[in-house]
């Protein structure tokens, strides 16, 4: 049993309180903490948890605590990971890690020094969706992974502090980005070093000084490429896609809109319908359960599970630390224009000298397959390529 002291009740911390008490049942928030000491009492008093507070390290430092959740706004992300670092706690912090790839190596390399367990909050690797879907993709179920393609886009985020470059890092790339960069990761392989970006990024519609849509281009020494899609001017909800594709296989996924189920209504609930959804009337797609659908019931599990077991969870600081890099690089493409390295300081992946060719198959001694297919009048195609003349040529089977 772990005593945990949650730092935010906002949006986040609120379905990590959800997941946590109603879920793995095991652990106890002790304390919570929030800016307003007002809004930490009547958290507290939600959820029945003993003690509140405005001020973090009290919170961090509490003796009961051994577990420390950061759920506070991104700027505050390294301010607690260093506190929890300092006594000795175990720290989860919530996406993305830091406003940036030096801040977040400063935050890997405090919790390391330390000790300390660390794990990064990446809910949506945890989807039960998602681990299906990896796990076959782990199995050999696509072939190689070619091509990962990830979309997060809703009408833009619900606190001010988000819009503020400032304090957030960034617009949509970093609140959203990160998300989509991990998932690509995860399924093309995270031993494989992202190389380069290259990133379109724009102020569409909001007068802010960050980028309110974006899509990205992660390139991996395998061969493969990762992209993200992210916006925060799309309407009629949370989209959240990913499409992997494989040598042999292909995986399609539906994480949010409508993916639960339909409601008509001419009057409306009055209230919440779901995450980012717009209006309450007309036809509205409801997710029924939200803190599972979005993976926070599995991450928890994995966090605590991990940290009994002695061993690392599935997403480390370390995960998060290439997040943060990848996204900087992102910012210097949009800039660029250009493609731009990837500055990863301490690599931990495999090290290739060259990036892979192409996956080439056998059909017989003498020729690679190129591709095979039936066609309407019943007819078998076989199109080959001649390994030494590359001659290419094509067999037809009636
Ligand atoms: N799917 C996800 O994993 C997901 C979803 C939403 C948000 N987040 C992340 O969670 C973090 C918080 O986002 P949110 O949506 O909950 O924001 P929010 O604005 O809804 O809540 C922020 C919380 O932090 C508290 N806070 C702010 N400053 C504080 C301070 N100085 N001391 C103590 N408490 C303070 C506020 O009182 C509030 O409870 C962000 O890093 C965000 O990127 C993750």
């Amino acid at each position: 049993m772990h005593k945990i002291a949650m730092l935010g009740t906002g949006l986040i911390g609120r379905f990590y309180t959800m997941s946590l008490t109603h879920y793995r049942g095991k652990d106890q928030i002790v304390v919570v903490c929030a800016s307003k000491p007002e809004s930490a009492a009547s958290f507290a008093k939600e959820f029945n948890i003993p003690r509140s507070t405005s001020d973090m390290a009290e919170a961090i430092q509490d003796p009961e605590v051994d577990t420390v959740i950061v759920a506070l706004p991104n700027y505050l992300h390294k301010k607690a990971v260093l506190l929890a670092a300092e006594a000795g706690k175990a720290v989860l912090c919530t996406k993305p890690l830091a406003l940036n790839g030096p801040e977040a190596l400063e935050m890997l390399e405090a919790v390391e020094k330390a000790g300390v367990f660390h794990g990064y909050l990446e809910d949506l690797m945890y989807t039960p969706k998602t681990l299906s879907a990896l796990h076959s993709t782990q199995q050999g179920a696509l072939g190689k992974v070619l091509w990962a393609r990830s979309r997060e886009t809703h009408s833009g985020p619900h606190s001010d502090w988000f819009w503020n470059k400032k304090l957030s890092g960034g617009g949509a790339i970093v609140d959203m980005g990160c998300h989509c960069i991990e998932i690509a990761r995860s399924f093309i392989g995270k031993e494989n070093r992202p190389l380069e970006v290259t990133c379109w990024a724009d102020t569409q519609v909001h007068p802010i000084d960050a980028e309110d849509h974006a899509v990205g281009l992660v390139k991996y020494d395998n061969g493969a490429i990762g992209q993200f899609e992210v916006s925060w001017n799309f309407r009629g909800g949370m989209d959240l896609r990913d499409e992997i594709s494989g040598t042999e296989g292909t995986v399609w996924l539906n994480h949010w809109l409508r993916t639960g189920y339909e409601l008509f209504t001419n009057v409306g609930q009055g209230g919440y319908v779901a995450e980012k959804a717009e209006g309450d009337k007309g036809w509205m797609f409801p997710v029924g359960d939200e803190i599972g659908a979005l993976g926070y019931v599995e991450m928890f599990m994995d966090m605590f599970n991990a940290m009994d077991e002695g061993r690392a969870p599935m997403e480390t600081f370390y995960d998060g630390y290439i997040v943060n890099t990848i996204i900087d690089a992102c910012y210097k493409a949009a800039d660029s224009k250009k493609w731009e390295p990837i500055e990863i300081q301490t690599w931990r992946g495999e090290e290739k000298s060259n990036t892979e060719g192409a996956a080439l198959k056998s059909y017989d001694a003498e020729h690679y397959l190129i591709k095979e297919e039936r066609m309407p009048n019943g007819n078998q195609k076989i199109i080959l390529k001649h390994k030494e003349s590359g001659e290419i040529k094509q067999i037809i089977n009636e």
